[in-house]
């Protein structure tokens, strides 16, 4: 090998280290970004843009049912969750009526446990 050659492949393995160091959870919310195709004809992720469903944009951490200018259901406004990973999980798992009876959420698509985490690591990028 000449060092010109040398010098190429150190400078890409550096680049290799560095980036799957500092961006470890990304892969999982981009694969995410793609289960969440599934959610898109009701859910934006643009703030304030509401479509059948609330925007989705800072959903994590957040109370649930609190997104303004959405009319939401009584029985999702009253339900006092605050929407973390295993809240999330639940909502998502299985029927949603399961989680909330009486949400306007219709949603009975069984993801894999794979899809599941992935989508939930994605909607944790959506904040500010
Ligand atoms: C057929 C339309 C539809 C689809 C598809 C759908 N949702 Fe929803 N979603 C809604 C509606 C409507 C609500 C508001 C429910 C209520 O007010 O009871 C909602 C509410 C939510 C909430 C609560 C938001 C808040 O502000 O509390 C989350 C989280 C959510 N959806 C995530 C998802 C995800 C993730 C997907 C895809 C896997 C998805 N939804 C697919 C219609 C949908």
């Amino acid at each position: 090998m000449n060092i010109k050659n040398f010098v190429v492949v150190c400078v890409c393995s550096v680049l290799v280290v560095t980036s799957s160091q500092t961006f470890a959870d990304e892969p999982l919310a981009l694969q995410g970004q793609e289960v969440f195709r599934l959610c898109e004809a009701c859910h934006s992720v643009e703030p304030g843009v509401h479509i059948f469903g609330p925007t989705l944009h800072g959903v994590y951490a957040r109370r649930a049912g609190t997104q303004e200018g959405y009319s939401y259901s009584q029985a999702l406004a009253n339900s006092g969750i605050d929407w973390n990973e295993s809240y999330l999980h639940r909502w998502l798992a299985s029927d949603s009526k399961n989680l909330v009876p009486g949400t306007r959420m219709q949603w009975r698509t069984q993801l894999s446990e794979e899809q599941l985490q992935a989508l939930i690591a994605y909607l944790k990028t959506l904040q500010d």
